[in-house]
């Protein structure tokens, strides 16, 4: 049960990623079938990301108001009808509003999803669940490049697009049969269900642990401050850490990697590569580096420790995209493979630190009564950005040039290092106890 759990709330994080990679390979159909100005294929491409910031605040209030479960079922339905909606547009507007509905259930899921599985699994496996749902949305944002290289040649755009419905009805049927919560069933006063959820996602503990863990629930539910509003974000022992999760999102998004994600055929176009299937090809390249990179990082990450890979990910960051700036519309067809190289190491220094990193921090460093509306404000500042970032992209590299635009995203991460010199915490091998004892007293 627990592995069918488990697997469940992976394939949210694969539809995730899913939804953000395909647009990759439909865009330039879309752009030339609804002759589309560079305004419009931003709003057509960010409506994901602007859809999943009214997803996030959502989810914080639906999955107390209605449960886990059905915030997820929710979700599947919106994956499924957007998917289909998005693969059949007629139009512009048609394919904003079906991509406003997946960014919905991206943002809700993403918070959900996390949550759901952390609440049902054993305290012992809750770490490795962060980790495996980062690593998901990279298999996502692989598998839909792969797909937009196969239906390329046959110009089959609305298949890619469509093909999303298909693990949404995986995931609809999942959690149809999955049980709900224990700990927001407790928090419903309906201990016994909670008990009988616990002993069947846990069957080595026997009725008589349930019971005892499902007290264990409801007496920290009773003690857990009634007071932890959002007002607390603000008391001094909160600032610094609430400050810490928005910023370090904000940088994550500002380093440029949803531009890279949603349009790497684009860029590679810039970059000298003729041929949507060669762009194609190379793109599938970005999001394989992007998994490995992912694998590295969750068996780094706690050797090396957060503070060091963070301004490590940020230099590193910085240096490759000062080289893809000076590739962008050469002119100079030799100029070409270094693009990718550099988009390459790029990926790498990403998907090793800052890709993962944020999650990690948000989901270590907010004591527990607060975590829930901890998670909920950083992913509102994570997708606000991710949109400003995946709209205004096209805008400025008409404006600008491509090369003027990776130069930016280069200065933030140039920033990015800066900061995480000056505040970046290490949280490496402290227990959630400790930190929450240490009320951060580390650097932030
Ligand atoms: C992180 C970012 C997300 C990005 C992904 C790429 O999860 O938060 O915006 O698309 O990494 O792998």
């Amino acid at each position: 049960m627990l592995i069918r759990l488990v697997a469940l709330a992976a394939l949210f994080g694969f539809l995730f990623g899913f939804d953000e990679g395909v647009i990759a390979g439909a865009l330039p159909f879309i752009t030339k079938l609804f002759g589309i100005t560079a305004a419009g294929e931003g709003m057509v491409t960010s409506a994901v990301p602007l859809g999943a910031v009214a997803g996030a605040i959502l989810a914080a209030i639906w999955a107390d108001a209605l449960g886990r479960r059905m915030v997820l079922i929710i979700c599947s339905l919106l994956f499924g009808i957007g998917a289909l909606a998005s693969g059949l547009a007629s139009g512009e507007v048609v394919l904003v509003v079906a991509r406003l509905m997946l960014g919905i259930a991206i943002g809700a899921s993403a918070l959900a999803a996390p949550m759901f599985l952390a609440e049902l699994a054993p305290a012992r496996q809750r770490g490795a669940v962060v980790s495996a749902f980062q690593l998901m949305i990279t298999i996502g944002i692989l598998v839909s490049y792969l797909i937009d290289m196969m239906l390329e040649p046959l110009g089959a755009w609305r298949w890619m697009l469509a093909l999303g419905a298909v693990p949404a009805i995986v995931t609809l049927g999942g959690i149809w049969f999955a049980p709900e919560s224990p700990r927001w069933l407790v928090m419903r006063g309906r201990n016994e269900e909670a008990e009988t959820v616990i002993a069947a996602v846990q069957p080595e503990l026997g009725r008589e642990a349930a019971a005892e863990i499902v007290r264990d629930i409801a007496a920290s539910q009773a003690s857990a401050p009634k007071s932890a509003d959002w007002s607390q974000f603000l008391s001094e022992r909160m600032r610094p850490i609430a400050s810490f999760a928005i910023i370090a999102f904000l940088l994550q998004q500002v380093s440029g990697i949803n531009a890279v994600i949603y349009y790497a055929p684009t860029i590679l176009g810039h970059a000298g590569f003729d041929g949507a299937s060669t762009q194609l090809a190379a793109t599938v390249g970005i999001g394989i580096v992007n998994v490995l990179m992912t694998v590295v990082a969750m068996f780094i990450v706690d050797r090396l420790g957060r503070r060091p890979l963070f301004i490590i990910g940020f230099l590193g960051a910085a240096a490759s995209l000062a080289v893809i700036a000076l590739t962008m519309n050469s002119g100079n067809p030799e100029m070409a493979p270094v693009a990718l190289v550099g988009l390459f190491v790029y990926i790498a220094f990403f998907a090793v630190s800052l890709g993962p990193l944020p999650w990690i921090y948000m989901s270590e460093l907010f004591p527990l009564s607060m975590r829930s509306r901890g998670m909920a404000m950083a992913s509102v500042a994570n997708w606000g950005c991710n949109f400003l970032v995946v709209f205004l992209f096209p805008v400025v590299v008409a404006a600008a040039g491509a090369a003027v635009t990776f130069a930016i995203f280069c200065g933030f991460c140039v920033l990015g290092a800066i900061y995480a010199w000056a505040r970046a915490p290490e949280t490496k091998g402290a227990s959630l106890e400790d930190l929450e004892k240490r009320g951060l007293a580390v650097t932030a």
